[in-house]
Order: structure tokens, then C-alpha cells, then sequence
């Protein structure tokens, strides 16, 4: 065998490993069982139906997406609200939504009429029942970063990873 073949074979070698590594590596990662939805309720169903009444009745769907539903013909750019219950707790949401300013408590960077509203006005037992549905909403942990930029972004209007530097 000259020098020259022993050389084109020898790099020929290296590729086929090469690919063959590459295989190996991207049915390792193909076979990893897909991650699925990353967003569940911790709600029983009496609380889970109470609680979609009055996000139904309250329109809460004109502004916010849940569930990744959001009402098409709105484009107010609020936080979605799943997985929100992984981010803040019940008392929280229930301090939130009896406030007769919310914007006090969480500042808003929208026009006013795109801004949360106070939802005082609605009787004691259905502002608790909304904040412990809210409580319910949780992320799994491998997606709570994102969830967490996101709101971050609908908040401030600013990206997450400048301020942070990392998701
Ligand atoms: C007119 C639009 C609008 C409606 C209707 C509305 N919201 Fe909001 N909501 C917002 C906006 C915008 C924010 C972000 C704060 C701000 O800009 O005032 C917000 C904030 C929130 C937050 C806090 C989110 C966070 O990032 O912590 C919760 C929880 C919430 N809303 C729940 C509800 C529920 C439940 C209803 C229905 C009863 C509802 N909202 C109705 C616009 C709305």
C-alpha cells in the first residue's frame, strides 16, 4: 500500500467513526421520552369548575392566556397565567385581587384600560376561590425558568435575559 492510500484510507476511517458516533449520539437523544406539557393543576374538579365560571364570567380570557387559550379578537399583552400559582402563592393572588388599586402591588406598564382590574368589587368567597385556583396553576420545574421570563417580560416589557444574563 503507498503512503498516499494509507492516508486517504485512514481519513476515510475517521469520517465513518465519525458518523457512526454521531448516530449513536442523536438516537440516545431520539429515544429520551418527550418531556410533554409542562403545566398541571393541583385543583380538585368542584374548585377547578367554580373557579372556570368565574374566569368565564370576568372575562379574565380577553386579557390573559390560560391553558394557552386566549380569546383571539384581544391583544393585551398580560402575563399568562399558566403555571402563575409556581410563581406567587394564595395569599398573594387573594391580596392581588381584593385590592381596590392593583397597580399598587404590581405595577403595570400598559394603558389603563389594559390594565389589570380590581376585582374588590367581586364577593369575598369567589376572590378566594379565583386565588386558590391561581395557587393551583403550577409548572413543572424544568420549564419554571421560562415561565418565569416570560412574566418578567409582560411585566416590564423588557427582555429577561438582559437584565439576568441567563434564562
Ligand atoms: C383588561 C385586561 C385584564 C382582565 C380583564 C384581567 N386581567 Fe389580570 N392582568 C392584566 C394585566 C395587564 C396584568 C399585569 C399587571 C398590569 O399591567 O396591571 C394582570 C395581572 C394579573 C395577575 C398577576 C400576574 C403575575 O404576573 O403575577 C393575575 C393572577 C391576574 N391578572 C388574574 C386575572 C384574573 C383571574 C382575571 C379575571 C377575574 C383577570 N386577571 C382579568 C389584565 C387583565
Amino acid at each position: 500500500m503507498r503512503r498516499g492510500e494509507a492516508v486517504i484510507l485512514a481519513t476515510m476511517g475517521v469520517v465513518v467513526v465519525g458518523l457512526m458516533a454521531r448516530n449513536i449520539i442523536s438516537l440516545r437523544t431520539a429515544t429520551q421520552p418527550d418531556p410533554g406539557i409542562p403545566f398541571f393543576s393541583t385543583a380538585d374538579p368542584v374548585l377547578a369548575r367554580r373557579a372556570g365560571d368565574l374566569y368565564r364570567e370576568n372575562n379574565c380570557r380577553g386579557c390573559h392566556a390560560l391553558w394557552t387559550l386566549k380569546s383571539a379578537l384581544e391583544s393585551v399583552p398580560a402575563p399568562a397565567l399558566d403555571g402563575i400559582g409556581s410563581l406567587r402563592d394564595e395569599r398573594w393572588f387573594y391580596e392581588y385581587f381584593s385590592a381596590a388599586n392593583p397597580q399598587g402591588i404590581l405595577p403595570s406598564r400598559l394603558k389603563p384600560e389594559y390594565r389589570m382590574p380590581s376585582l374588590a368589587r367581586l364577593p369575598e368567597e369567589d376572590r378566594r376561590t379565583l386565588a386558590r385556583y391561581m395557587a393551583s396553576l403550577k409548572v413543572k420545574d424544568w420549564y419554571l425558568a421560562s415561565v418565569r421570563a416570560a412574566e418578567y417580560e409582560k411585566l416590564t416589557g423588557k427582555e429577561y435575559s438582559e437584565i439576568h444574563g441567563d434564562k
